[in-house]
């Protein structure tokens, strides 16, 4: 193992201290939702206790102090993915809505005959999206295939191409299996075919450094509660010429520069895509957990992650009538699987004995999980404040189950 303050890590995070019927927390469900450090929570408090005021709409102390706060979370997370401009950065309730947003604002503008091009990976948050939007617009949905490991099989995704073409929307990290897809190629094959591409980053950004500029993405976007910050806050990036040539998601204030019964005068982005009055202190703590994880270092988690990653694979494997489902070479996060002659639910009602949290289910994934002829898997999924100690409680709880 490197150089790696787990211990200090570990008491930045409350949540950690608390017993499940007596026995240590062993929090493994990071793909579900992540753990707040007390920096996170003290920039909440102090958003209501000390600068409670609405953004861009005052020029009260309060209001200037707001305003500024949120906006140098802006920048925070305009440096944290490496996008060049805070104006190409947009606040949202969450990868959810970010989607839902780029599916509306921009999808709605493609012909009746576009084709939209996903993989049989993505959570439903991006498919359903586009299938309201096909089924507003007469698009169709393709889809790339995945190999026996659980990657993306490029050959395919690129046979999908056609003149039609319009989108593509593609995870980076996936909610079930972890397989780390070959972003850079998928984004760099749908640009070679004139298509702009989404990249859903909410199982990446916590794990792997990202580099919205170098990767050439035109979308890419982020919940905050898988990266240590409130949940109903996110992000979503997108360049500037895409984000001029979008409609606005919602309408109300903050967004217009003029408004009169007969027209309305949009303000530029990100203002055009924020209508109403935003979740403001969570944007704070969401920068908050950015600096957090930058002071870390981002390759440090990412090189720690991965060594427990390997580490966790390699005991895992050697229970008896346990299979690993998701196998490819580049993974993060995820080790799901399934146990012979045990339902998954009650391998998570087993674990839960011992304070050990994991999801069972289908993780909002069914077409992927079909893909392997399953409907549920149990998921430990890890985060850098994971250590050895919590794989090895997991393996030896696993292990009294499967005899
Ligand atoms: N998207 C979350 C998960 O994968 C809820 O569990």
């Amino acid at each position: 193992m490197i150089n790696y303050n787990i211990e200090d890590i570990r008491s930045q995070f409350p949540i950690l201290e608390r017993k499940i019927d007596g026995k240590p927390l062993i929090y493994l469900d990071n793909t579900a939702t992540s753990e707040t450090p007390r920096c996170v929570v003290d920039a909440i408090v102090s958003g209501y206790c000390d600068t409670k005021a609405n953004v861009h709409r005052g020029v009260h102390t309060l209001s200037q102090e707001a305003t500024e706060l949120q906006e140098e979370c802006r920048r925070r997370v305009r440096d944290y993915i490496g996008a060049s401009s805070e104006e190409e950065v947009i606040f949202t309730r969450g990868t959810t809505e970010g989607i839902n947003l780029v599916a509306s604002s921009f999808g709605s503008l493609f012909p009746k005959d576009g084709e939209i091009i996903l993989t049989v990976m993505e959570h439903h948050a991006n498919i359903v999206p586009w299938q309201l939007i096909a089924q507003e617009t007469g698009a169709v949905l393709k889809v790339a295939p995945v190999d026996k490991s659980g990657q993306i099989i490029l050959s395919e995704y690129e046979k999908l191409f056609t003149r039609r073409t319009k989108f593509v929307s593609a995870t980076h990290v996936s909610n079930t299996l972890g397989t780390v897809t070959p972003v850079a190629e998928l984004i760099a094959i749908a640009h070679r075919h004139g298509v702009r591409i989404m990249i859903d980053g909410a199982q990446s950004v916590a794990h792997i450094p990202v580099n919205v500029s170098a990767l050439d993405a035109d979308f890419f976007v982020f919940s905050g509660h898988k990266i240590f910050a409130p949940t109903g806050i996110g992000a979503l990036y997108g360049k500037k010429e895409v984000l001029e040539a979008a409609r606005p998601y919602h309408g109300g204030g903050n967004m217009i520069a003029d408004v009169t019964f007969e027209r309305t005068i949009y303000n530029p982005a990100p203002n055009k895509f924020e209508a109403g009055t935003a979740s403001i202190a969570d944007a704070v703590g969401l920068g908050a957990a950015l600096e957090y994880l930058t002071a870390v270092g981002m390759d440090a988690i990412n090189r720690h992650e991965h060594e427990l990653l390997q580490y966790a694979t390699k005991e895992l494997s050697k229970i008896s009538g346990l299979h690993m489902i998701g196998t490819a070479a580049n993974k993060a996060s995820a080790l799901s699987f399934i146990l012979d002659g045990v339902p998954d639910e009650k391998v998570g009602e087993y674990l839960n004995q011992y304070g050990i949290a994991v999801r069972t289910g289908h993780h909002c994934a069914q077409p992927i999980l079909r893909s392997f002829g399953l409907e549920s898997v149990v998921r430990p999924t890890l985060a850098f404040y994971n250590s050895t100690e919590d794989i090895d409680a997991l393996v030896k709880a696993l292990k009294s189950l499967a005899h």
